[in-house]
């Protein structure tokens, strides 16, 4: 994949998981990073990035949730890069309970993560973007908010009210050619699903057509083809990376 050097990709919750896994798929083609997140490592670990594949990265704390640091985030990466061209809302969480067990505030901190944040980061961002007249949004939805799930009330209505948010921007944002896609993944080998126990991963996986879990790479993967010019007339569409789970 070409087109990807000297990009700024900006990339929220990239200190682990899957955000951690695109930061390094982008930063191997190239590109510059913005690595945001709560953990206050994060700056050791764009260092990290950094050295390894010859890019500027640099990370920032940062909790999606609340508007002032988005702003900041935003503002960090224009001083530091001049510009922003993809924009990565992957940060969340889970609370997980039955409804008649979840607490209200398990379901609102979801809300806020999961949804307020990426539409507080796209609000922000698209500043820029409108005026660059060029800009990707990839928010990171879930399999669990096209299907539901029990135990997960919150997190599927969040990662479900992401979709719809990002079908409203890619209306919004396109005649400035900002696009908007969602990437749904299925069940991805990181930390969130390292706390499932050996018996539930098993009956999971064998609800999946392709018999794995998926690994990070496998939706970085997706999200470097949405962010690439050969996905520019792609805008308002959910890609499943799920290995068939959810058809
Ligand atoms: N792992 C899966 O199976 C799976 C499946 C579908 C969707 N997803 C989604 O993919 C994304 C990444 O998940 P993951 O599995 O890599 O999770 P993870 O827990 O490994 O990483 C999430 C990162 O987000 C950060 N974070 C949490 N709250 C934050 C906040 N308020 N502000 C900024 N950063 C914050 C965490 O510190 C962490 O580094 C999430 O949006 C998740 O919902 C994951």
């Amino acid at each position: 994949m070409t087109g990807f050097e000297n990009k700024v990709i900006l990339i929220t919750g990239s200190a682990d998981g899957i955000g951690k896994s695109m930061a390094e798929r982008f930063a191997e083609l190239g590109s510059n990073l913005l690595m945001s997140d709560l953990n206050e490592n994060i700056n050791l670990i764009a260092d990290e990035i950094s050295k390894k594949y010859s890019v500027k990265a640099v990370g920032f704390k940062h909790d999606v949730s609340v508007e002032e640091e988005c702003i900041n985030a935003v503002k960090k990466a224009m001083d530091e890069f001049g510009r922003i061209d993809v924009l990565v809302n992957n940060a969340g969480i889970t609370r997980d309970n039955l409804v008649l067990r979840m607490k209200e505030k398990d379901f609102d901190d979801v809300i806020s993560v999961n949804l307020k944040g990426p539409f507080l980061m796209s609000k922000n961002v698209f500043i820029y973007m409108s005026k660059q007249r060029y800009g990707r949004i990839i928010n990171i939805a879930s399999v669990v908010g096209q299907s539901g799930q029990a135990g997960q009330a919150n997190y599927s209505a969040s990662k479900a009210g992401l979709i719809g948010l990002t079908k409203s921007l890619a209306r919004e944002f396109a005649r400035r050619n900002v696009t908007v896609n969602a990437i749904a993944p299925g069940f991805i080998q990181t930390k969130m699903t390292d706390k499932l126990d050996e018996k539930s991963k098993q009956q999971i996986i064998s609800q999946i057509p392709l018999e794995r879990l998926g690994l990070p790479r496998d939706v970085a993967d997706a999200a470097v083809f949405l962010a690439s010019d050969s996905a520019s007339y792609i805008t308002g569409q959910v890609i499943g990376v799920n290995g068939g789970l959810y058809m």
